[in-house]
């Protein structure tokens, strides 16, 4: 294993103050990022519809941002996270490339070709019994055991800042744009982004499955509710409750949020298909949000975030890829 190396950055609060979130981090988190993500594309799409490419990110998804801001700030060496997989690959990536050990813990159900990668890219990983909820409990539970840092998928002030860093994107390559689609699972891009745009007066319009609409649920109740585990073809989109550090920058911050259904997501990911953008079905769900609200007025120049690319087909490429480089290390190895 190598050392860690990619450690130094600019100066962020402590860990473990997660309380306070200041569109400054999002600045912070940039610089940060500045070299190891991608400033991806806007890419045209419908009249009034351009696309932020996110699929094109390393890792096939945006949650590289946010995962690399948060281990580089916190220094870890050791890591546990829970996640759907998206943030498992990216956070799988980062350890490999910095030595960093890992678990990922996964709920019952999560995508088999995700889990795959994260095993091949050299991480642990844990899969229970039961939901999101559960999975995140047992995730806090093996960190706390074996004394590793705890970096949540979402509920993260470092990771939110990280993700706020794809709608800094947009507001710079797109300053005119009116409305902006975000799917919201977690929750940590939708608040990364609404605390990018918290002086700008585009709307940002959450977008979630209308299987689990827990931001639509837990605003209309004021205050967050846990959902029942979903089994939403948006498999990155079942988390069952708002974060405690997401809910509120969402809350005081979001202009609509829109409920889309699986044959929508899914419709939405075969007409990108068409266009040549291979999204998976949560990244398609802003698109699907987009489509939707198309049909009433929405204000245009609008941007919707194309949020990961990782689907069977090129999670099975990068997986097969990885056991390739093993097999050859190993024979040069050997001879
Ligand atoms: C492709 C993709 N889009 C959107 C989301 C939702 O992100 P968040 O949990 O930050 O709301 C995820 C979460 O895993 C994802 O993988």
């Amino acid at each position: 294993m190598t050392a860690p190396t990619l450690l130094a950055g600019p100066d962020f609060r402590p860990a473990g103050r997660q309380d306070l979130l200041d569109p400054a981090e999002v600045a912070l988190a940039a610089a940060r990022l500045d070299g190891r993500v991608r400033h991806t594309p806007l890419l045209p799409f419908l009249p009034g519809l351009r696309l932020k490419a996110e699929h094109l990110q390393h890792s096939g998804s945006f949650k590289l941002r946010g995962a690399t801001n948060a281990v580089l700030a916190l220094q870890a060496d050791r890591v546990v996270t829970g996640s759907s997989g998206n943030h498992g690959i990216a956070l799988a990536r980062l350890a490999r490339d910095l030595g960093i050990e890992l678990t990922v813990v996964l709920a019952a159900g999560a995508n088999p070709d995700k889990a795959a990668l994260i095993a091949a890219l050299g991480a642990r990983t844990v899969t229970v019994s039961g939901g999101v909820a559960e999975r995140e409990l047992r995730a806090q539970e093996l960190a706390e055991a074996s004394g590793s840092v705890l970096i949540p998928s979402s509920d993260h002030a470092l990771v939110v800042a990280g993700q706020g860093t794809v709608g800094r994107e947009v507001l710079a390559d797109c300053p005119d744009v009116r409305t902006l689609y975000v799917p919201a699972g977690g929750g940590g891009l939708l608040a990364g982004v609404c605390l990018s745009a918290l002086d700008h007066p585009v709307r940002v319009v959450g977008v979630e499955p209308a299987k689990t609409p827990r931001y639509a649920r837990s605003l209309a109740a004021g205050r967050p509710l846990t959902l029942p585990p979903s089994d939403t073809v948006a498999d990155g989109l079942r988390g069952q409750r708002p974060g405690t550090v997401t809910y509120p920058v969402v809350r005081d911050r979001v202009d609509a949020l829109v409920a889309v259904t699986d044959a929508e997501i899914l419709a939405a990911a075969e007409l990108l298909a068409r266009h040549g953008v291979a999204a998976e079905p949560s990244g398609a769900v802003a698109v699907a949000g987009a489509l939707r609200h198309r049909l009433t007025d929405s204000p245009t120049p609008a941007v919707a975030v194309v949020s990961g690319g990782n689907t069977p087909a090129a999670l099975r490429a990068a997986t097969a890829q990885l056991s390739l480089t093993t097999l050859h290390a190993l024979e040069e190895q050997s001879s």
